[in-house]
């Protein structure tokens, strides 16, 4: 495989101090060994705090990701397939860049996010949204979208390859492939505190019991190759705290970690993040995430 058939371009961090407001009280939701978007997880009112975290996280990177995926070719009149959509926050921002003439199709095994990814979009005709297993799409023809988007999902897999065979059988020959996803290795706060490096290991390691990889995003682009692959592009973009607060910034990227930890290290990891929203109300707070970006094509 040839390393350099990939660009890799790093959008680097503007440095702005924020000086936030008072930390917001918003619960993780509950999880055990099996993964968080299993069905019996999402079941009680916690729920909804994962939900409006994943709008927050929505909202503030979606600029960011149009311009990718307009880059990509993306316009009205085009199909696209979101890869395990959750409630379907960005298929409606999708729906909006295809337009009317255009075809959105939700993809989502969980069925209480299915059904808020259907009530959510009901208004948009070009929205279809199927209750359906990523990794086994036997209700999606081959050869039939234009584009495929899978955003934050590849972490959550086992096997996230089985993600990716199906993404190239449904993609039109030509057809393209944007994978968004974390990496935690990219992950900084200023002031560092010590115990953040062991926060993400033992939340990296909580990710793992399930199957999931939270240091997946800078191997997806070899993962892609693997899976048949061409015209491979890869971005890292960070997510910083810049125009957000510090609460909102950690609230996005990191409280709900804590619900990935051993229980037995829960009490250290709610005091550690304690002092770190802390400290960032008492003065200069800056924090940034790197989230890549590989766009793919199906060979014609
Ligand atoms: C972090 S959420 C991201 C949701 C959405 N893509 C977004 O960015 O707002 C991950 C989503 O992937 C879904 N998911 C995980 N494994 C899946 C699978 N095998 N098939 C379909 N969806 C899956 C989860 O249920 C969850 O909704």
């Amino acid at each position: 495989m040839q390393i350099g058939a990939f660009w890799f371009n790093l959008l680097y961090i503007e440095m702005a101090p924020i000086f936030g407001p008072t930390h917001t009280n918003r619960k993780s939701f509950s999880m055990s060994s099996s993964s968080p978007y299993s069905s019996e997880q999402f079941v009680n009112d916690e729920a909804d705090n994962e939900i409006s975290r994943l709008e927050d996280q929505a909202r503030v990177r979606w600029p960011q990701e149009v311009v990718v995926l307009r880059n990509a070719g993306l316009q009205a009149g085009n199909s696209i397939a979101d890869i395990g959509c959750g409630p379907g926050i960005i298929t409606e921002f999708l729906a909006k860049e295809v337009e009317e003439s255009g075809l959105v199709l939700g993809i989502e095994n969980n069925e209480k996010l299915c059904n808020l990814a259907k009530t959510r979009n009901a208004s948009y005709n070009q929205v279809q949204i199927i209750n359906n297993d990523a990794c086994g799409l036997t209700d999606v023809k081959d050869n039939s979208f234009d584009f495929a988007y899978t955003r934050f999902v590849l972490q959550h897999l086992p096997d996230p390859n089985k993600l990716l065979t199906e993404a190239i059988r449904i993609l039109k020959p030509g057809g393209k492939l944007i994978v968004m996803d974390v990496d935690d290795s990219l992950f900084h706060i200023t002031p560092y505190h010590e115990g953040m490096t062991q926060f993400l290991f033992e939340a990296s390691k909580g990710q793992n019991k399930y199957g999931g990889d939270r240091y997946i995003g800078h191997k997806i682009p070899c993962m892609m190759f693997d899976a048949g692959f061409t015209e491979i592009h890869a971005s890292v973009y960070t997510f910083t705290s810049k125009n957000i607060t510090p609460n909102q910034f950690l609230d996005i990227t990191t409280k709900f970690k804590l619900e990935l930890l051993d229980p037995a290290l829960k009490d250290w990891g709610e005091n550690m993040l304690n002092e770190v929203y802390r400290k960032s109300q008492e003065g200069a707070f800056f924090g940034s995430a790197g989230v890549y970006c590989v766009v793919g094509e199906k060979a014609l």
